[in-house]
């Protein structure tokens, strides 16, 4: 017998091919090499949903720059949102770095205003995010994002880092769940 949740599975579907995803991270590295020269930023990344794209953007950087890691808990089950709270800061001083938050995705912006918030409190130069996918219809707060990869329509998505129910992150594609 089937277990039941095998029986309503939802068809899934290919949103962006590895290869436009690559492209794409290329020429936001470009993008940052660019703006970034002489700064020596420290790039946070987000985990774990930023873990793929980061990892892939700064192997494209030709700029000093450092990285660091930080957790933040946002969504208990990957659609049922909650308050966002810090489970992991960053390890680096950030007091007077240009400093450049690396997520999977911006959806209605809560969690970046809360990195945003906390960050702040460090005292650095500057703060702006990198964000893979950004869902522009669901903003709710605004964020300074000068580098988004791809804005896309309020599907929820996976693969390439991002979840779905805690799985298919190693994916290289990114996907989304299509409604019968
Ligand atoms: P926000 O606080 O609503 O902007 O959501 C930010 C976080 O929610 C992202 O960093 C993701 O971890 C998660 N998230 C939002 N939309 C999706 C999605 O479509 N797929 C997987 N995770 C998502
Ligand atoms: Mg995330």
């Amino acid at each position: 017998m089937e277990r039941d949740t095998q029986m309503h599975m939802p068809k899934k579907a290919r949103l962006i091919g590895s290869d436009a995803i690559q492209e794409r991270v290329g020429q936001l590295a470009g993008q940052i090499n660019a703006d970034y020269a002489g700064r020596d930023p420290v790039l946070l990344c987000v985990l774990n949903g930023g873990f793929l794209f980061f990892a892939d953007l700064v192997r494209r950087l030709t700029i000093e720059h450092q990285v660091d890691f930080i957790r933040i808990a946002c969504y208990g089950d990957s659609q049922a949102p909650e308050q966002p709270r810090w489970v992991m800061g960053p390890s680096l001083e950030l007091k007077k770095r240009h400093v450049l938050v690396v997520d999977d995705i911006v959806d209605t912006g809560e969690t970046a205003s809360f990195i945003n918030a906390g960050l702040q409190l460090l005292y650095p130069q500057s703060i702006h995010f990198v964000a893979l996918l950004s869902k522009i219809s669901r903003r709710r707060r605004s964020v300074l994002c000068p580098y988004i990869g791809f804005d896309i329509a309020d599907h929820f998505v996976y693969g390439y880092g991002l979840d779905l129910k805690g799985r298919q992150r190693s994916l290289r594609d990114i996907c989304y769940v299509e409604s019968e």
